[in-house]
């Protein structure tokens, strides 16, 4: 068996994966051999060796537009999106809604919770509507340094809420008001799955019910050196490996889930979904199946539409979605040369504004077309702390800045190939707080997500005439209200909130 190994290491200069090989027991050799079997070598070598080199063309940029979209309703900036067909906020959330409900004549005065059941079997099983929602959580959250997976970060301000708790009572929020569950998709991957899966068991999925969740796990690549190009060992029997990004979604969606005997397109498709909302775990402001949003999509005719905020700083580290020709492309920020990124229009408004959000909705046909031709997506290269296993020591080093090159495919690459691709200018006080540093870092840490969360919950609550006393902590829980719109209906004008305070339906 070993000589076998070899004969494959070899050629790729990968030896070193067998150091430990004959103090190994049985088990771990299967272990290691079959890691090894499965690795496609030339690739992996092919993408060490064009690492640096950017996956597009610069002159991309150059040649950048401004995309076809819409504004969502609570923007308030006078800037305009370029739409080829005028789509009003109002028959896009009608549209939104009946594509949720299932229901042609589902109208808005439906969307209250108080016209819902609000018990927890609330599933109306003989309806369904056209929309599905995915949520991916696969990431290793290394920036984070948060030591479990990030769904399980207590991101609440009051009650420490945990950010899947969140997402999911997002989606028993929607589903109670159109009457029926919302099918929802879950990506985890190796680094995430089994610590999601024991959360969402021991908490009893948060409400929702088991049967209507579709929990994946995503493929994975093998991490290597940056300096050498060698496949890191995580410890003496196992190969280093890194979700494929969230790209990896495509893939994974094809494959049949043993437990289950059904792939995620099947599952889809089995309860009736033509429209799949997308977002991230790590974003506890996404609107989960916003009806405008979807509204938007829908009536546009695009196969994939993604939110987008206007960017305050030309160089912000963020994705960038321009029009090339009739079809839309995310321009990486590092691929984004800052002369092109401070071009202006003749008004003074940036060329290049339409920052990723990475909230999507994808017309679910489209995806499964896709997956035919893997290869519109290409892997991009990230650079990561990763601890491995020091071959000639034998000990584990824990880097303390970024020592490995990991690949990752990015679902956002598939915008060219969508017909009608369009965005949806949001505000990012409403849309967009994404836990990604660790505590005190500049940007996206845990206090900066926690500080848009209490503003957001403050700014519902002065609509809806309460008084909040100043540095008062308010945590707002999506099933008591997921909107400014039904908070209004159920707080009393002139209350006083001066104490931290959780608002929870159950807890009321
Ligand atoms: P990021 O690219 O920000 O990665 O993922 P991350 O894992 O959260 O954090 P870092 O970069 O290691 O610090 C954005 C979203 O995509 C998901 C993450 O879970 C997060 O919600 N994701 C990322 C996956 O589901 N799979 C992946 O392979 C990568």
């Amino acid at each position: 068996m070993k000589n076998k190994l070899l004969n494959i290491l070899k050629p790729f200069g990968q030896e070193h994966l067998l150091t430990f090989w004959d103090n190994l027991s049985p088990q771990q050799r299967r272990h290691l051999s079959v890691q090894i079997e499965s690795i496609d070598f030339p690739l992996l070598e092919l993408l060490y060796v064009n690492r640096n080199h950017p996956t597009r063309t610069l002159d991309l940029a150059d040649k950048s537009a401004d995309p076809y979209g819409y504004k969502f309703s609570t923007v308030r900036n006078l800037s305009s999106c370029i739409a080829l067909k005028p789509i009003t906020s109002q028959e896009a959330i009608v549209a939104g809604n009946v594509a949720l409900s299932g229901d042609e004549n589902f109208n808005r005065e439906n969307c209250s919770l108080e016209n819902s059941n609000q018990e927890k079997n609330f599933c109306t099983k003989n309806r369904s509507g056209k929309v599905g929602a995915i949520l991916v959580a696969g990431g290793q959250g290394t920036r984070l340094g948060f030591q479990h997976p990030k769904g399980l970060f207590p991101i609440g301000v009051v009650a420490g809420t945990l950010l899947i708790q969140i997402h999911f009572e997002k989606i028993i929020a929607i589903s109670r008001r159109v009457g029926f569950n919302i099918p929802f998709a879950v990506m985890t991957s190796p680094a995430t799955h089994f610590e999601i899966l024991e959360s969402l068991e021991q908490n009893d999925y948060f409400g929702f019910d088991p049967a209507d969740v579709f929990l994946f796990c995503q493929g994975t690549m093998p991490t290597l050196n940056e300096t050498d190009g060698k496949i890191l060992l995580e410890n003496q029997y196992s190969i280093s490996l890194n979700p494929d990004g969230h790209g990896g979604m495509l893939a994974a969606m094809t494959r049949k889930q043993s437990d289950k005997n059904l792939s995620v397109f099947e599952f889809f498709k089995s309860r009736g979904v033509k429209y799949l909302y997308y977002n991230q775990i790590d974003n506890p402001l996404a609107q989960t199946c916003s009806p405008e949003f979807m509204g938007y999509h829908i009536l546009s005719g695009s196969e994939f539409t993604t939110q987008v905020i206007r960017k305050k700083d030309p160089t912000e580290k963020c994705g960038n979605v321009v029009r090339i020709g009739e079809s839309l492309h995310m321009i990486e920020y590092i691929e984004l040369p800052d002369e092109i990124a401070r071009r202006t229009n003749p008004d003074g408004s940036l060329h290049i504004w339409a920052g990723n959000t990475a909230i999507h909705a994808f017309d679910l046909d489209f995806l499964e077309q896709m997956t035919n031709s893997a290869d519109k997506l290409h892997f991009h290269t990230a650079r990561k702390k990763t601890p491995f296993i020091d071959i000639s020591s034998g000990t584990i080093v824990k880097p303390t800045s970024p020592n490995a090159v990991k690949f990752e495919r990015f679902i956002f690459d598939l915008l060219p190939y969508a017909k009608n691709a369009i965005v949806v200018e949001v505000d990012e006080a409403n849309h967009y707080a994404p836990l990604k540093n660790e505590s005190g870092a500049a940007t996206h840490s845990p206090e900066q997500v926690q500080c848009q969360m209490t503003s957001q919950f403050i700014s519902w609550l002065r609509a809806a005439g309460a008084i909040v006393m100043p540095k008062t902590p308010i945590e707002i829980s999506p099933l008591f209200a997921d909107s400014e719109e039904v908070l209004i209906k159920k707080i009393k004008p002139g209350i006083t909130f001066d104490s931290p305070t959780y608002l929870r339906a159950d807890l009321c």
